[in-house]
């Protein structure tokens, strides 16, 4: 077989897009990491007071406003790895942020929204060869993938590993803190009523809690190379 499609869901913080991004690179493939997509279209809404103190997002203007919000990954040769630019701005730190975390999944959840980002998302993977992750690439952008993972860690190990993250790159926050928007996240992400998150029917299940960042690699590039 040529080139495939690989999709990646799950849960917040598994692990997805470590995992992802070196599959793509032992494969010469391309990667996208959705969630940053929906991060950037969440902090051009907060920047723009298009969410209140509340948390209330003013739906109508964000969709009104989506043909302005420009999105690309632009490669960093400093890290080797792709930012997020949005609006000729590079992002990718500030997409990361509690502020961001804290709101992003209830911009997900307006259909507007979705229906560019899928649309985006399926012509970046029109030729294959690409490995994407997400939270409905099996199940709604790239149905016809030839190898989709699900992935999976308790909620513990995932806001451990997040709240790591979050310490290194000098943002202060707490544990407890951490670990509700992990919950909250999930909570609405798999109940939303368009492309909720869940499991495809034809995807490999894999949960993580208890394997180092190597074993999980060889696993996934063991399921990539069967198929490919
Ligand atoms: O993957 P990450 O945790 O960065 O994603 C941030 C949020 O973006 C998710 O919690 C979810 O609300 C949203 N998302 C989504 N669909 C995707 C990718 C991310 O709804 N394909």
């Amino acid at each position: 077989m040529g080139k495939i499609t690989i999709a990646i869901d799950g849960y917040s913080s598994t692990g997805k897009s470590t995992i992802a991004k070196r599959l793509a690179k032992s494969l010469h493939y391309i990667y996208v990491d959705t969630g940053a997509m929906y991060r950037a279209v969440t902090l051009y809404a907060l920047d723009h007071d298009l969410i209140n103190d509340k948390g209330e997002i003013n739906a109508p203007k964000l969709v009104e406003a989506l043909p302005d919000i420009a999105l690309k990954f632009v490669p960093n040769p400093e890290t080797g790895r792709s930012d997020m630019h949005m609006n000729g701005q590079n992002v990718e730190e500030e997409i990361r942020s509690m502020r961001v975390s804290g709101k992003v999944s209830k911009v997900s959840a307006i259909k507007e929204v979705r229906e560019k980002l899928v649309k985006m998302q399926q012509q970046m993977g029109k030729d294959k060869g690409i490995v994407m992750d997400g939270r409905d690439i099996g199940t709604v952008v790239f149905p016809d993938a030839e190898l989709k993972l699900f992935m999976t860690a308790s909620p513990e190990t995932r806001a451990a590993r997040r709240y790591k993250e979050l310490l290194e790159n000098g943002e202060e926050v707490s544990y407890a803190e951490v670990l509700k928007n992990v919950q909250e996240r999930d909570l609405i992400d798999s109940t939303r009523s368009i492309s909720p998150l869940k499991k495809a029917k034809d995807a490999i299940e894999f949960d993580n809690s208890d394997m180092g960042l190597e074993e999980q690699f060889e696993r996934v590039h063991d399921f990539a190379q069967r198929v490919i």
